[in-house]
């Protein structure tokens, strides 16, 4: 058992900060992912995100569980959508130097345990 949390081990709300804020730039560059975020409050988003990722972590818990199903129900998203959103994750984790191999492939499997929920029941295809 490690002593401390994958949270802190990583550098707490500074990194987690940096890592949201480079992932959502990776996902509005790609030309795929940005028309779901039209008229999105982004900046809000973003913030979510953090409180997300936090969580997910296993750092601080700010707010109440997400509905990721409900949230992202009737979007459109496939599993390509989904591929690459994680995949502008896994960019954005191997440009970062601070963050050890094995922590890196932890953060990148506990957000796309998400994925089921992401895709609802209307994701089970390749498109
Ligand atoms: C495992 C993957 C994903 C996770 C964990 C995730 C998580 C989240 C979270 C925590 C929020 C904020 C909820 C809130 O504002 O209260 C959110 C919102 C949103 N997500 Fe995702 N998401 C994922 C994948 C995707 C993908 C692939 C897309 C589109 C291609 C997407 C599009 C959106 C949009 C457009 C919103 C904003 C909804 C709104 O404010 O109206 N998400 N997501």
């Amino acid at each position: 058992m490690s002593a401390t949390t994958l949270y802190e081990r990583i550098g707490g709300a500074t990194t987690v900060d940096r890592l949201v804020d480079a992932f959502y730039q990776k996902v509005l560059a790609d030309e795929k992912l940005r028309p779901f975020f039209e008229g999105v409050a982004v900046e809000r988003l973003v913030a979510m995100q953090k409180e997300f990722f936090a969580a997910a972590l296993d750092g601080p818990v700010q707010t109440s569980p997400f509905d990721l199903a409900s949230i992202h129900h009737n979007m459109g998203i496939t599993r390509d959508h989904l591929t690459r959103f994680v995949n502008c994750l896994v960019d954005v984790l191997n440009s970062e130097t601070g963050i050890a191999q094995s922590d890196a492939v932890d953060i990148t499997f506990r957000i796309a345990t998400y994925s089921d929920e992401v895709l609802g029941g209307a994701g089970g295809t390749d498109g």
